[in-house]
């Protein structure tokens, strides 16, 4: 029998306002009617629909018919943040808690435009050290860094779990650097799953069949291991000595202990031609989802050859439209349309292109390179074309 529960990252919680829904670290923000907000308050993955529908028949004093037909609008309404069959259980405010005094309408939409009380998600850089030198790595000034000068103590990051916990964060992504190389990441993943914080960590290192037995006991649903090749030549070449095999044990691992591996794979000339291959090695061997992240260059480099051309990512476009439709369906949308928008690109379009990344404060902007070659501050540089010429 379906017991509907919210899923993972998503929060439910009381602002000045009114009641918000909230889909951690995103901007997938809602202000929600307080009888909508009752309902969902009842998702906690322990009530059956009839139970639902019976509470908020009892609560507006009206026949279980009419409240079944409002929990029907609430989870048509809600869909993208329940999970109608899910497996875990959630401990929610009460309906009392969180719906006193609040006006009985829905908050105006602009509410959500000003500051909330607290974040949705955040994200921890955990170090910035790291032992691999991926040729491509965007946070390669950082490289330098020691672990032992980076790391807050673990009780002052497990109290900050529980206060961002208190607050209503749903989410923390736990990155750097190699987040692993923190030898208690484990038990700080496990506290924040405890609490019901979505936990997200990107990797390169070496999970081992052990660590991995931890990481599912402690309850993580899913990680991201970024592997870029499928060929051990070309993955050590771009990320070091011994990649491919570390990559390789790492999912084996991962997935032998049924978590949800997912892997970035970050598209430069050196690799674009081997992209469709590796889709499919990562699709045999149990990943979930790929995602291909274009080549981003940082401020300080601007001498690359890991841009791939748009010819390149033409190719690579046309080859992934010929891909069986399962391994298509692996990949993540993103990803494609971050490959779209670089072939999208020549001189033409450039004007497109400036009007959508104007001034995004902190997210883009267009940088003209000595060679007079543009690109966005965050993004590839485009290929084809030159500032001067248009
Ligand atoms: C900076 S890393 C941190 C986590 C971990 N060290 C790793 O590599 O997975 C986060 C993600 O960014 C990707 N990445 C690094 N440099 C990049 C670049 N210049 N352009 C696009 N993606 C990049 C990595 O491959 C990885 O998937
Ligand atoms: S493993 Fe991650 S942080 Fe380390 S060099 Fe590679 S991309 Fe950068």
């Amino acid at each position: 029998m379906s017991r509907p529960v919210l899923k993972p990252f998503v929060g439910i919680r009381r602002e000045d306002f009114g009641v918000i829904l909230y889909r951690g670290g995103s901007d997938q923000i809602q202000a929600v009617h307080p009888v909508a907000a009752y309902v969902l308050t009842l998702m906690d993955g322990r009530r059956t629909l009839r139970e639902i529908s019976e509470a908020l028949a009892r609560e507006l004093g009206r026949g279980v018919g009419d409240a079944t037909e409002i929990v029907e609008v609430v989870l048509d309404r809600y869909a993208d943040y329940v999970d109608l069959e899910g497996s875990h259980v959630k401990d929610l405010p009460s309906p009392e808690e969180l719906l006193e005094g609040v006006p009985a309408e829905i908050p105006p939409e602009e509410a959500l435009h000003g500051r909330l009380s607290a974040p949705t998600g955040f994200g921890y850089i955990v170090t910035h050290a790291c032992p691999n030198r991926c040729r491509y790595c965007y946070a390669a000034a950082w490289r330098r860094a020691r672990l032992e000068d980076d790391l807050v103590p673990l009780d002052v990051i497990l109290r900050t779990v529980d206060e961002a916990a208190d607050v209503g964060v749903k989410t923390i992504l736990m990155t750097g650097g190699e987040p692993f190389m923190r030898p208690d990441l484990v038990d700080i993943a496990e506290r924040a799953l405890k609490r019901d914080i979505f936990v997200y960590i990107p990797t390169k290192s070496l999970i081992t069949e052990e660590k991995a037995r931890r990481l599912s006991e402690a309850g993580l649903g899913w990680i991201q291991v970024s592997i870029d090749s499928p060929n051990p030549e070309t993955e050590d070449f771009l990320v070091g000595p011994g990649a491919h095999a570390r990559l390789t044990t790492t999912v084996r691992n991962l997935v032998r202990h049924g978590i949800d591996v997912r892997v970035n794979s970050v598209v430069t000339s050196y690799n674009v031609g081997e992209v469709p291959r590796l889709i499919e090695w990562l699709y045999e061997m149990g990943v979930s989802r790929i995602s291909l992240s274009p080549y981003q260059s940082p401020h300080d480099r601007v001498d690359d050859d890991l841009f791939p051309s748009v010819g390149d990512y033409a190719w690579l476009l046309d080859r992934i439209k010929e891909l069986p439709r399962h391994l298509r369906d692996a990949l993540d949308p993103a990803g494609i349309r971050a490959i779209e928008n670089a072939v999208r690109v020549n001189e033409d379009e450039l004007e497109d292109v400036v009007a959508l990344r104007k001034c995004s404060a902190g997210r883009s902007s267009l940088v003209i390179l000595p060679d007079a070659g543009f690109r966005s501050a965050r993004g590839w540089r485009w290929t084809r074309g030159s500032s001067w010429e248009t």
